[in-house]
């Protein structure tokens, strides 16, 4: 059991956004993890990206899915009433494209879940499409026009693609957050050779962007407020390891993608390490 934003959760291993869908599918699974994030929303519905989405890399993958999700509105109506019966904590990931895109969706969900998971990944359309989550100011401006709009703890999630997570996750925190969670995906790049084009951009996650997920999250240390690791964790020893940089709890991504009943080891794994086993 640990404690988090006042909040209890049986443990400290979550499901990343994005790999999990709403946690419907292995609903035993939702069950047993402290907690899961979300596949990220948007205020309309959105299709997604056309194939390929997903390119496999050395020790990792290139994903491109595009937001895929049904918009704020249809998620209320037909997937929330699903997910509470579920019973779990549930952070909603929250994806915009302007500041007050964020803030709408978060008003329309309400305090009917956990907590909000705010994705600054995003472009800024009204500044020329640069991520709001790379620019302190823009990252910011989200997290005080949400404030206003929920109660319930705000997460930011942090992006590491060319910009300082530190520098962000403290505007963010200045600005009225209650947590951090990093890193989001790194830029990534597959060339078909054949083609002499590029096959495959999008974001690079798995075990190759581990050791630099974790050099992030030991950076946030001085901020001192609640941070969830997430990168590149497969094993309960990763999942130690981030502990030990100053997360308060981890989640688990790709390694879900391959097992979706990785979570459930990797609680039982880093159980046996914080008992002092090996
Ligand atoms: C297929 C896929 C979809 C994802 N979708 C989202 C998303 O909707 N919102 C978000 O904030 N992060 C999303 N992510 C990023 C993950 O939540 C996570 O931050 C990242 O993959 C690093 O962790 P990992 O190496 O354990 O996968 C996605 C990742 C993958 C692989």
């Amino acid at each position: 059991m640990i404690e988090i934003f006042n909040i209890e959760f049986q443990n400290p291993v979550f499901i990343a956004s994005g790999v999990f869908g709403f946690g419907l599918k292995y609903k035993n699974v939702t069950r047993s993890v402290g907690a899961l994030f979300t596949k990220g929303i948007t205020l309309l519905p959105r299709m997604g990206n056309p194939p390929p989405r997903i390119y496999e890399t050395p020790c990792g993958i290139i994903n491109s899915v595009g937001l895929e999700n049904p918009g704020v509105k249809e998620f209320c109506r037909s997937i929330l009433p699903r997910i509470k019966k579920i019973n779990s904590r549930i952070f909603v990931n929250v994806a915009g494209f302007t500041v007050e895109e964020y803030a709408q969706i978060v008003e329309e969900i309400g305090d009917r879940v956990t907590g909000f998971e705010l994705n600054i990944s995003c472009p800024n359309v009204k500044e020329g499409g640069v991520l709001f989550g790379q620019n302190p100011k823009m990252a910011a401006e989200i997290v005080r026009v949400v404030r206003k709009r929920t109660r319930c703890p705000i997460i930011v999630k942090l992006t590491a693609n060319f910009c300082d997570p530190l520098k962000v996750g403290r505007a963010c925190i200045d600005a009225g957050a209650d947590g951090l969670s990093l890193i989001n995906t790194l830029y990534g790049l597959v060339f078909d050779i054949k083609a002499k084009k590029p096959l495959i951009t999008g974001g690079l996650s798995g075990p190759a962007i581990r050791p630099f997920a974790l050099y992030c999250v030991h950076r946030l240390r001085e901020l001192k407020v609640p941070v969830i690791g997430i990168g590149g964790i497969m094993t309960g020893r990763d999942a130690y390891e981030f502990l030990l940089a100053g997360a308060k709890a981890v989640a688990i991504g790709t390694a879900v993608l391959r097992d979706p009943y990785a979570p459930l080891r990797i609680i039982e794994e880093l159980d046996t390490l914080l008992k002092g086993g090996k």
